[in-house]
């Protein structure tokens, strides 16, 4: 007995380091293209991580849908099937309420509002909230203003009446689309040029780099901007992987997270201009819209968000960002 416990006892200590000494391997999965913007900073992101953990911790990325859209991702974050993954903010709205906030039109009120409020103290305390879910966010990423495009011009509300529209379906999205009068249908990002192109929706709304690197531009040739809204990108890690890493190794993954946020910024400014450019050489026509008529359609829901106590407690906070 007394030799047994020795041994075990000696056994321990060994065990631990040998455990800490392994290599450990973030699976991270999302559905962006190998050249967009967001796809090329995770890429980044990783060999830095690679390189300040000596190759102890490695990221091995699966993009473009491959493991499915953002709400399996996200699943598969929380059953430990997967340790990271980038999923926009509205798509955080069905676990964590807060974020529909992010999916109320005309929330800010300029792009240095947009930052404040992301990259500050509002958005790292908003980063903490899906912890209960299984996960927390390590990183925010710029991914500009989201606007209609389809077949036919959208100058007014008006135009938008009758329409079929793909969106980021969530409850706060789907009400932004039947207030103008038309009707939201939630089909995965990867699917939607196909819907485009078979009739199944008119019109969708994105950003001007997913609009053009998604082909989408082929099919739907006007881009109205009314930029409606501005919903970042995020970067989750499920609790469990975070638990497989040394202290030190989850401090290196966190700050890697974090500068990637620059590193990505930079990349969107450019990219924002080189998509422009690439759209109208494919034929696109961009609309100036009647941007107080979209912002008056949508007040519903600004009321909505007003007399909602979750929703206000955010909203104020975000108002009050100077
Ligand atoms: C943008 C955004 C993605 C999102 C996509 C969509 O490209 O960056 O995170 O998934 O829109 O409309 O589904």
């Amino acid at each position: 007995m007394k030799a047994l416990s020795l041994s075990v006892l000696l056994a321990a200590p060994l065990t631990m380091t040998s455990l800490s000494a392994q290599a450990v391997t973030l699976k991270l999965a999302h559905n962006l293209q190998a050249d967009h913007v967001v796809a090329v900073t995770l890429r980044h992101m990783a060999k830095e991580i690679s390189d300040k953990t000596n190759g102890k911790v490695k990221v091995r990325i699966y993009g473009d849908s491959q493991m499915g859209g953002p709400r399996q991702t996200l699943e598969m974050l929380q059953q430990g099937a997967l340790s990271m993954t980038k999923v926009s903010a509205s798509e955080l709205e069905p676990f964590e309420p807060a974020f529909s906030i992010f999916s109320l039109p005309y929330l800010f009120r300029s792009p240095e509002h947009f930052d404040k409020v992301v990259f500050g103290p509002v958005g790292h305390a908003l980063e903490q909230l899906p912890k209960k879910n299984g996960f927390v966010l390590l990183a925010a990423y710029e991914a500009g203003t989201r606007s209609f495009y389809g077949k036919k011009p959208i100058r007014e509300p008006a135009d938008v009446k009758g329409l079929k529209i793909r969106v980021v379906s969530t409850p706060t999205t789907n009400k932004m689309v039947e207030l103008l009068g038309g009707s939201p249908a939630p089909i995965p990002f990867g699917e939607v040029y196909t819907a485009l192109q078979q009739g199944v929706v008119d019109a969708a709304e994105n950003n001007i780099p997913s609009y053009v690197q998604t082909r989408h531009v082929e099919i739907a040739k006007y881009y109205s901007e009314d930029q409606h809204t501005a919903v970042p990108d995020f970067l989750a890690i499920s609790t469990m992987a975070m638990q497989r890493l040394s202290p030190e190794q989850q401090e290196i993954v966190k700050q890697a997270a974090r500068d990637s946020e620059k590193y990505e910024k930079k990349l969107w400014t450019a990219q924002v201009q080189k998509s422009k450019a690439e759209a109208i050489k494919l034929g696109a026509t961009f609309i100036k819209v009647d941007k107080p008529a979209f912002q008056q359609a949508m007040k519903p829901l600004w009321d909505e968000f007003k007399k909602d106590p979750v929703k206000s407690k955010w909203l104020n906070k975000i108002e009050a960002v100077k």
